[in-house]
This record gives C-alpha cells, structure tokens and sequence, in this order.
C-alpha cells in the first residue's frame, strides 16, 4: 500500500521581457548601485499585458512534462498557489484543469502570499498520506508586476513575474519526500504588507491604495528576518536532523540582504542558499520553485539531497519543509 508522498517532477516559466535596474533608473529615481547591494536583483521578468498567471502557469507544467517522466494522467487534485489570480474565480486552479482537461479532479487556489507553494506542498503531502488522493498538481505562478505601483521606488525595484510546477504522488514509505514542517502566522502585522482590492482597513489599520502591493519594507525586513530565524531551529528540533545536515536551503527570494541576515543568524553558510531573485526579482510563491530549478540545472541540487524550504510573506504567514528532493529521470 503506498501511503506517502514523493515530489515526481518539476518545471518552470518566466515571460520574455526583461525588466533591468538601468530600465528602473528611468522610471524611478533609483539606480543600479542602490538596488543590487540591498536586494541582490539585477532583472526581473514582465509578462506581457494580456499574459496572465493561468498562462505562466500552464507553460510551467508543460515545462514540467517535457523534462521528467510524469503524466497528467489520473490527476485528481490540483493546487495552485497564487497571490495574482487571473480572476478571484473562476480560480487559476479551474482554468489549468480545462486547459489540459482533466477528468475527476478537484481544483484549489491558495493564498497564502509568498509561502504558497511551500504550503501547497504541505497540503498535497497532508491530502497523499491521508489517503484522500493520490496524485496532486502544485503549482505557484504569478504576475506581481501586474500589482505594482511604478511610482513607488522601495517596492517596484523587487517584483517580477515567473511560475513552477511540480507533481506530488503516492509512494512507498522509503521513497518519501516530506520529512517535517513548521508553520506559524501573525496577523497582527498584516497592515506592513498587503494587497488589497475591496477593504479600506485591514484590522483598524487604514490601507493606502487598492489595487497594488503595499509594504512597509523595513517592518518587513526585520519581520523576514526574525521569524525565520527563530522558526527554522525549531523545525530541525523536531527532527533528527541539524542544519549541518541540510545540502540546500531554499528560502522565498525577496531580497538577499534577508537571506544573508538569516544566514548570518544561524551560522548557516550562504553557498548552500539557492536565490532566484538576482535575475528574476521577487516572483511571490514562484520563487522557491524556480530556485529549486535553478539549482537543478546547475547540478546543485541532487537526487537523496535534504532540502530545507522556508516561505514567508503577507499575512504574515511562514512554513518551513524538510524534505528530500526525490524527483528523477530528466529527459533532456
Ligand atoms: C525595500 C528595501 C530594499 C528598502 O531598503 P532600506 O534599506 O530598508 O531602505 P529605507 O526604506 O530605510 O530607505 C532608505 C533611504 O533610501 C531611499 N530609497 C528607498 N527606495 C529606494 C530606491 N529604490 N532607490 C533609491 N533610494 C531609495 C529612501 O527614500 C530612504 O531615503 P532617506 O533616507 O532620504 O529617507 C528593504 O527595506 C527591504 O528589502 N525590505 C524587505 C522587502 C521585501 O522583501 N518584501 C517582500 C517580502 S515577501
């Protein structure tokens, strides 16, 4: 009887255009020497004006099926983890299952900011190991760009656009992928990072504007940078594992001056840190996936490797995963 769950495949997608820090420098009063210092990004990725997250989404999968062996066959979960919906509903998770057309299959949304994809992974490990489904679609794909205030210089130097995909099956118990996970939320700090298309407050707290990304990004630096490093050691205490075990740490890449911090923190070495955002900006829930892809392609990241994943983002919400990477069979 298989009754837990393993990571099959992944793929990736980011749109053409390029969007540089000299390309800022002409819409903002901003430059090259400020943004890469304090963020570590270079580029990011626009998508097109009639490109959308469902479009990123489904070129991530179709990424995803021409690099590893996996089918959509007998599909019967999809999750999609996305702060940029094409619409509130129908959901992106719907669109996906018309596009490839696929029978018997339930169809989610996730909002949980910029650790959704790590909680789409916990879910789908959760739905697999309780028997309830066998094979689920994760999917983070967003179009941020979409959301940002060109006008405002301390948050449209970090946003971009990209999507991954992976699929998570039934196995063996020896074949596992998810070892552990660590979540926690604090709502009380919600008003220093938020979009908003309806409300006018988020718990008392005035809002700015509808419509846009809005931070506080000093709040949430320090925010990032605390709860990580007070939530990750006491994830690894919960297990029989230390930090010196971990081959790869994989946290959301907003910014590299965070992941540094946290580094730092935790006397955790920055080589072992995989970061999508130099070329791609901060992508929300994509950027973990497209980290992990990254590290793929450079040969990083192997089979058996113990990763840790660590999401953050509006809410405020936060999970940590330990897990093996266990996908394999890459055709090209
Ligand atoms: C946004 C962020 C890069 C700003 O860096 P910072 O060092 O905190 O900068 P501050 O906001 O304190 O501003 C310092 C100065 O730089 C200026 N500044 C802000 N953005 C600037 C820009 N893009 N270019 C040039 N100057 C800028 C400010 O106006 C301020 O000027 P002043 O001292 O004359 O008032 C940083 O706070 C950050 O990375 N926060 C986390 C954001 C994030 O990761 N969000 C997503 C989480 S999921």
């Amino acid at each position: 009887m298989y009754s837990l769950a393993k990571i099959t495949g992944i793929g990736t997608h980011v749109p053409e255009e390029r969007l540089t820090n000299a390309d800022l420098e002409r819409m903002v009063d901003t430059s090259d020497e400020w943004i890469v210092p304090r963020t570590g990004i270079r580029e990011r990725r626009v998508s097109a004006p009639d490109e959308w997250s469902s479009h990123l989404a489904i070129k991530a999968v179709d990424n995803m099926l021409a690099r590893y062996p996996v089918t959509l066959d007998q599909v019967d979960l999809i999750l999609v983890a996305t702060a940029t919906p094409d619409t509130s509903f129908p959901s992106v998770a719907c669109q996906i299952q018309d596009h490839y057309g696929l029978p018997d299959t339930g169809a989610l949304d996730i909002s949980a900011a910029c650790a959704g994809f790590v909680y789409a992974l916990h879910l789908a490990n959760g739905m697999i190991t309780s028997g309830l489904h066998r094979k689920i679609l994760v999917i983070a794909a967003e179009t941020l760009t979409k959301i940002t205030d060109y006008t405002d210089r301390n948050t449209c130097i970090l946003l971009g656009d990209g999507a991954g995909a992976v699929m998570v099956e039934a196995c063996p118990a020896d074949q596992a992928s998810f070892i552990h996970t660590r979540m926690t939320t604090d709502g009380s700090a919600g008003i220093h990072l938020y979009k908003s298309d309806l409300a006018t407050h988020i718990r008392g707290k005035e809002i700015i504007k509808n419509g846009y990304m809005i931070q506080n990004g000093r709040e949430v630096f320090k925010i990032a940078v605390s709860t990580l490093s007070r939530e990750i050691p006491r994830l690894l205490e919960q297990t029989e594992y230390t930090l010196d075990d971990i081959d790869w740490f994989v946290p959301h890449s907003a910014n590299l001056r965070i992941i540094d911090a946290v580094c730092g923190r935790l006397d955790f070495p920055t080589e072992k840190t995989l970061f999508s955002a130099e070329y791609f900006g901060n992508t929300s829930s994509a950027s973990i996936p497209l980290a992990l892809q990254m590290g793929l392609d450079e040969g990083k990241v192997k089979q058996g490797d113990l990763l840790l994943l660590s999401g953050f983002g509006g809410g405020f919400v936060h999970m940590s995963s330990l897990l093996r990477w266990t996908a394999s069979g890459r055709r090209v």
